[in-house]
């Protein structure tokens, strides 16, 4: 407990909020949080004990504690539930007063609401925050983005509370109205795809590799020694050793193998689509999240198409070796089709993203935070219109050995039968890229001769049409 009025105020206080109140308080900043559900202002209350912290149950007094202009942050579920906090909350504000919606939310909605309260005479921002529970509590990465003067006003408390990475904190502001949640929502994405291609990894160590839990946490704590040092990769190799409390056994054995998803890499591959931005390793890795849910269906499918051919035998310091260019491959691509994706979607939305800063973001306290970025980050700040990493000479360099691995992989999983689609669709994405021609003459052509949709020729200018066939 402290003295009104505090310095800001949390409407939301679930995991993430709660984590963040503590942090916030930790760094010298009173915070009054409020929540419908008592059990959670009562959870906070607890915690808080000696910060400088307030748990309120009534939102008129949750304002009246706040200083003014007041500084609100939401940490409540995407979707209906921030408007509804929004529509309630707003009788009870003044001008100039400042909400800050740290969820997940939708770039489009963040949009609108900005306009909305805009016009309003109240400031409203998007900030994303990566990190989880930890994060929240300890130094989540922060992508703010909204109106600059509205960034200031929050700028050192959220850099107090963000992680840091040689000492630079872990935020910076990214650029106007929704960038902040659109680089939240590209991060997830990545965070999708790194996930799923290690999770295929997983899946050819273990069954074409008979790597057992053990071995699989020591090769993926190596792993995390290399350049493939990650926040992933870590939590990957802390998850084979881990025990179950209820049967001794290893906890990974015994979860259900059907992966939820609250929409966020979804809606990345949505934007992708309409911006004509390829991003397949997202894509692939949200397929994949749907068809592990069909579990009943792949069971069936199973009892019909029975899987024969598991019976290869692959040695597994081979196979490991390969298996580390391949994923570090594919990682790679993956951080190369997201940031190909922000680079597009900047100019298409004038948000002016500088891709080192996000890269600079990025490199501490969020889900996909890596040794890579520190490179990737070096690459943008070098040359920052870069359209794709591809196109920069030291990736070009890097990619040359390590797409050795990833085709061998592929072609031992196509040997066992086992789908590593994330994998195959980054080396896709390799292969087509680096080809000045693709085969689309034929579609071209095709959509001329159905449709009389025209095509342009390489040995001319203008636009033409032909008769196909006669
Ligand atoms: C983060 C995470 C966080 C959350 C994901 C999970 O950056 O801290 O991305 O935002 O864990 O939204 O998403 P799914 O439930 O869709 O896997």
């Amino acid at each position: 407990m402290t003295t009104q009025p505090y310095d800001f105020g949390m409407i939301g206080l679930g995991t993430m909020g709660r984590n963040l109140v503590l942090n916030m308080s930790d760094h010298g900043f009173s915070v009054a949080g409020f929540d419908k559900d008592p059990e959670k202002v009562q959870a906070l209350e607890r915690e808080a004990a000696e910060h400088p912290v307030h748990g309120v149950r009534d939102l008129a007094e949750f304002v009246a504690a706040l200083a003014r202009p007041r500084a609100i942050l939401l940490l409540v579920p995407a979707g209906p539930i921030v408007d509804a906090v929004i529509d309630e909350i707003k009788p009870l504000l003044s001008a100039g007063d400042l909400l800050v919606d740290c969820g997940n939310s939708h770039f489009s909605d963040t949009d609108r609401r900005t306009d909305r309260l805009e016009k309003e005479g109240l400031h409203f921002i998007g900030v994303g925050v990566s990190g989880g529970e930890s994060g929240a509590r300890f130094g989540p990465s922060i992508m703010p983005g909204g109106a600059q003067e509205a960034y200031q006003r929050l700028a050192p408390m959220l850099q107090a509370v963000s992680a840091k990475v040689n000492g630079e904190p872990c935020v910076g502001w990214l650029g106007p109205r929704s960038a902040g949640h659109y680089v939240k929502m590209v991060h997830n994405g990545i965070e999708y795809a790194l996930m799923q291609l290690i999770s295929e990894t997983y899946h050819l160590l273990k069954e074409a590799g008979g790597l057992n839990n053990d071995e699989l946490h020591a090769l993926f704590s190596r792993w995390n020694q290399g350049p493939l040092q990650s926040f992933l990769i870590e939590i990957t190799a802390t998850i084979f050793a881990q025990p179950d409390e209820l049967t001794g056994n290893r906890l990974i054995d015994l979860i259900r193998a059907g992966a939820k998803q609250k929409g966020t890499g979804m809606w990345t591959s949505q934007d992708a689509l309409n911006l004509h931005v390829p991003v397949p390793a997202i894509d692939m890795a949200v397929a994949q999240r749907d068809l592990s849910a069909l579990s009943a269906e792949r069971s069936a499918a199973q009892k019909l198409n029975p899987v024969t051919l598991s019976g290869i035998a692959v040695d597994k310091q081979h196979l490991t070796g390969l298996m580390e260019h391949a994923l570090h491959f594919a990682t790679i691509i993956t951080y190369a089709q997201g940031l190909s994706l922000l680079h597009h979607a900047s100019a298409t939305y004038r948000y002016e993203l500088d891709l080192a800063e996000v890269s600079r973001v990025w490199r501490g306290g969020c889900i996909i935070r890596a040794a890579l970025l520190e490179d990737i980050r070096a690459a943008f700040a070098q040359q920052p219109g870069l359209s794709n990493l591809l196109l920069y000479p030291v990736f070009a360099q890097d990619l040359a050995p390590l797409q050795k691995g990833a085709r061998e992989v592929v072609k031992i999983a196509i040997d066992a039968g086992i789908p590593v689609p994330a994998l195959m669709a980054c080396l896709s994405y390799f292969d087509g890229y680096r080809r000045e021609w693709l085969p689309a003459n034929l579609i071209q052509a095709q959509r001329d001769y159905f449709g009389a949709h025209t095509y342009e020729r390489i040995d001319r200018p203008g636009v033409f049409h032909t008769q196909w066939g006669q």
